[in-house]
């Protein structure tokens, strides 16, 4: 049985993509780790590890010794988090990295994941329909990290053949586990309080227009990018990805028809400046032309989903 394992598990991501390689690799096959003491979300069905992916000696002895051959590796700090705690977020967004391709390169590890996402870009960079080649100068230390993690990646590939695949992913729309604290944060937390009936105070302007997708997209995606064949994949860097792009306004109409009582307010604050940074809309052609990627969400299918799926009560902890 050939091994996978899911570093930094427990977050927005790792809880739906941990099940959906479960399923297909079956549960005793997929590991999930963190640094977080469990994770009831995950624990049930399969194995779980405490890991911090700082401790290179014990991430190096489990990959070895349990001869695991794929690796996902999530852990990070986001957006708004890592502008916070800046010298902290660039040691855990390269140093994990680091060790994951060290290890392919020594031949341990067949395949690696790696996220990049959409902070690569900067004020610089073309905001509409962002291409995939363009000028790259981000302003955030997590867009730093993200950026010198892609050039990292490419160079293993060229220069050790390390088979490492990335997506940029937008701001991921998600209602099984909340948000770790990134930018995008905002197009999730406002789901859980329509459904509160509350009023939303928005941290971004009503203006703001980014990318997003919805989680089943991205995990979908994830998984057709680790399945395509080596030879159709041109960019070893980080594929550009779209679904759908909106602005809080936009977000908030699209919700009214559901909800029409809802209310939103305005109170940007430090995380306006990050996302007037980032693009309004992305250019995936070339994950479409090379792996066949097509989004299924639009913005009234994620919408009607969020709304008929969050629970408030996961607010509680
Ligand atoms: P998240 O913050 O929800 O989850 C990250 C997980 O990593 C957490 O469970 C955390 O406990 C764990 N972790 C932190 N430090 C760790 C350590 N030292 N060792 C092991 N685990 C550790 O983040 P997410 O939204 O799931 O994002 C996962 C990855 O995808 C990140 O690299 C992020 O940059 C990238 N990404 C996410 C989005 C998004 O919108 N969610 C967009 C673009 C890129
Ligand atoms: N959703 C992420 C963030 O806002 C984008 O990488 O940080």
């Amino acid at each position: 049985m050939s091994k996978t394992i899911v570093i930094g598990a427990c977050g927005q991501i790792g809880t739906e993509l941990v099940i959906a390689l479960r399923k297909k690799h079956g549960n005793e096959a997929v590991i999930a780790a963190d640094v977080k003491n469990d994770c009831p979300a995950l624990l049930a069905d399969g194995p779980y590890l405490k890991l911090d992916i700082l401790d290179r000696e014990s991430v190096r002895t489990l990959i070895i010794n349990q001869e695991i051959k794929e690796v996902y590796l999530l852990a990070a700090l986001l957006s708004a988090t890592a502008e916070k705690n800046p010298d902290f977020a660039w040691r855990l967004n390269m140093e994990g990295l680091f060790t994951i391709l060290d290890l392919a390169k020594e031949g341990f590890v067949s395949k690696i994941f790696w996220p990049s996402s959409i902070a690569v870009f900067g004020p610089t960079t073309p905001r509409e329909h962002t291409p995939q080649y363009t000028i790259m100068e981000p302003t955030t230390v997590y867009g730093i990290s993200k950026l010198a993690g892609e050039r990292w990646c490419e160079y293993y590939f060229n220069k050790h053949h390390v088979d490492v695949r990335s997506i940029r992913y937008p701001g991921l729309i998600s209602y099984t586990s909340l948000p770790g604290g990134g930018t995008t944060d905002y197009a999730v937390d406002i789901f859980y309080q329509a459904k509160l009936g509350k009023t939303y105070s928005c941290f971004l302007s009503e203006n703001t227009a980014l990318p997003m997708m919805f989680m089943e997209d991205a995990i979908r995606a994830t998984l057709e990018l680790m399945n395509a064949p080596k030879e159709k994949l041109t960019v070893r860097s980080s594929y550009n990805l779209s679904g759908c792009s909106f602005t809080p306004s936009e977000l908030t109409s699209e919700i009214k028809k559901h909800i029409p009582e809802f209310n939103i307010e305005y109170a940007p604050d430090f995380r306006q400046a990050i996302a007037d940074s980032w693009p309004k809309s992305i250019d995936d052609s070339q994950a479409r032309l090379d792996w066949d990627w097509k989004e299924k969400y639009s913005i009234d299918h994620l919408v009607k989903t969020m709304l008929e799926n969050v629970d408030p009560s996961l607010l509680n902890g």
